[in-house]
């Protein structure tokens, strides 16, 4: 298993796994979600490939403040082998290059399995509520 930066010809592939991972959403194009991120650090959108498939994903960012990840997801084939652990475990250490003091990360309130996960790599839960507003509308994917 090879952790990697996302590669342009990644594209089809990432969007077919994020499917597979129900990760997609009516608000989000994934499409100009890669293009968005391409433009504005390319290099904290990581993927993991074995045997030449795309398999995981994680889109980092740091706004120079904060630290951030979404689009975590291991195939269903994939799972249990640590590559999710794999994959933050990469992002953690390039923010840490990069002087990144924190890192927050957003998870929907049931999904449990996820929360526990990062639970157990020493993410703590904060009590904030999330605000959140739309400033551009995509189309429905
Ligand atoms: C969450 C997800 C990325 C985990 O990927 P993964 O590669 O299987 O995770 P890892 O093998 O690195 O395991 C991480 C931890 O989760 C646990 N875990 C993973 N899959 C599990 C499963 N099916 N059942 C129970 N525990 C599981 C592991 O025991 C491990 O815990 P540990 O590190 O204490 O041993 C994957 O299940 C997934 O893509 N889910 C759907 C998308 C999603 O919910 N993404 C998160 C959005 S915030």
């Amino acid at each position: 298993m090879e952790i990697r930066v996302f590669r342009q010809d990644d594209f089809e592939e990432v969007i077919t796994l994020w499917e597979r991972c129900d990760l997609l959403r009516p608000w989000n194009d994934p499409e100009m979600d890669i293009e968005r991120k391409l433009n504005h650090d390319a290099d904290l959108f990581l993927v993991a490939e074995v045997g030449g498939e795309v398999v995981g994903s994680l889109m980092g960012g740091y706004d120079g403040h904060r630290g951030s990840a979404y689009y975590l997801g291991v195939h269903p084939e994939f799972r249990g082998r640590g590559i999710a652990n794999a994959l933050l475990s990469r992002l953690e250490k390039k923010l840490i290059a990069r002087g990144c003091p924190k890192i927050q990360i957003m998870v929907r309130e049931e999904n449990d399995l996820v929360i526990g996960m990062y639970e157990r790599l020493e993410y703590e839960q904060q009590d904030v509520i999330l605000l959140g507003k739309r400033l551009i509308e995509d189309q429905e994917y």
